[in-house]
This record gives C-alpha cells, structure tokens and sequence, in this order.
C-alpha cells in the first residue's frame, strides 16, 4: 500500500517535470514580446521582486518628506525617469508604448498605480522610488 502510493507520488513528480520540459522545449512557452504572459507569470515575477528587495535589508530613506525634498524628487523625476514613466496629461512617446517590458506610467490608471500620487499614498515617504533607485530595480 505504502510502496505504491510512494511510487504513485515519484511518477507524478516525474511527469510533471516531463510536462514541464516538453512545454518549454517543444516551443509552447510565450517568447515573443506579443504574446500574452504565462500563467500567473506577473504574480511570481513580482512575488520573487518583492523578496529580494524585502532581502536587501535597506535603510529607510535619509531624505525626509518635506516640500522641498518632493520638488527636488519631482524635478529628478522629470528629467530622468519621464521619459519613460510619463508625466500627468502627456501622450505617451514612443518609449512607453514600443518597450518590452512596458514602463509602468505612473501618471495612468494601471500599472505601479490606480492612481497619480499612489507612490507617495502607499508610502509616503516615497521609500518604493528609493528602493528601486537604490537596489537599480
Ligand atoms: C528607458 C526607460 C526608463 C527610464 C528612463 C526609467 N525607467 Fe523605470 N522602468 C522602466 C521599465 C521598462 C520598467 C518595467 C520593468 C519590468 O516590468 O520588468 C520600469 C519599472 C520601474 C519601477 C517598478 C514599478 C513596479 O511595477 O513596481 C519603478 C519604481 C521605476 N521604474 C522607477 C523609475 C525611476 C525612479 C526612474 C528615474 C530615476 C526610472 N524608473 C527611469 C523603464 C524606465
């Protein structure tokens, strides 16, 4: 009884592993940039950032959250990452609309945000912009 259910366990394991191995060696694996992600590809991809970034142990950030510092980050912000990232009204350029992955525009609905100030909502401090400037993700 005990034999077969082990057995029955190693079997299901192996092919799994065999089914997994054929999906992505037969080419069944989304590649392309237009393909549509894998199965629950976004939710581990963001599971595994937010760890590893939850490992790097970082300080909170050193600039207080004053007026002045949100200028100086919103003049930072424009000159660096609006490009990219967007500003608020501004028709995306080319970089948003034709990069893979896309930038998250953080100015529209989806994306880092359902909102234009979620960075600062979700975290006042705007700590999430000094992480990813810090760790560079
Ligand atoms: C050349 C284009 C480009 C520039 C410039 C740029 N980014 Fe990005 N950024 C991206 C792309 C593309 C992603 C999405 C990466 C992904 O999905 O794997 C991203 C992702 C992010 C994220 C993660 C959002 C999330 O989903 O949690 C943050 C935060 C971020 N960028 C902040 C910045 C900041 C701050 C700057 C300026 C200092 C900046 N970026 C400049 C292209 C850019």
């Amino acid at each position: 009884m005990i034999k077969g259910i082990v057995i029955g366990f190693i079997l299901a394991i192996a092919i799994s592993v065999g089914c997994v191995f054929i999906y992505f060696s037969a080419g069944m694996a989304p590649v392309a940039t237009a393909d549509a992600p894998m199965p629950f590809e976004k939710k581990f991809a963001n599971m595994a950032l937010d760890a590893h970034i939850e490992k790097q142990h970082i300080p909170p950030s050193p600039v207080p959250a004053d007026e002045p510092n949100f200028l100086a980050g919103a003049g930072v912000y424009k000159q660096h990452c609006a490009v990219c990232h967007g500003l608020p009204g501004q028709i995306p350029v080319d970089y948003a609309t034709t990069m893979f992955p896309k930038p998250p525009q953080l100015f529209r609905g989806k994306g880092v945000t359902d909102d234009p100030i979620i960075l600062l909502r979700r975290n006042p401090t705007g700590q999430q912009l000094y992480q990813s400037m810090h760790v560079g993700e």
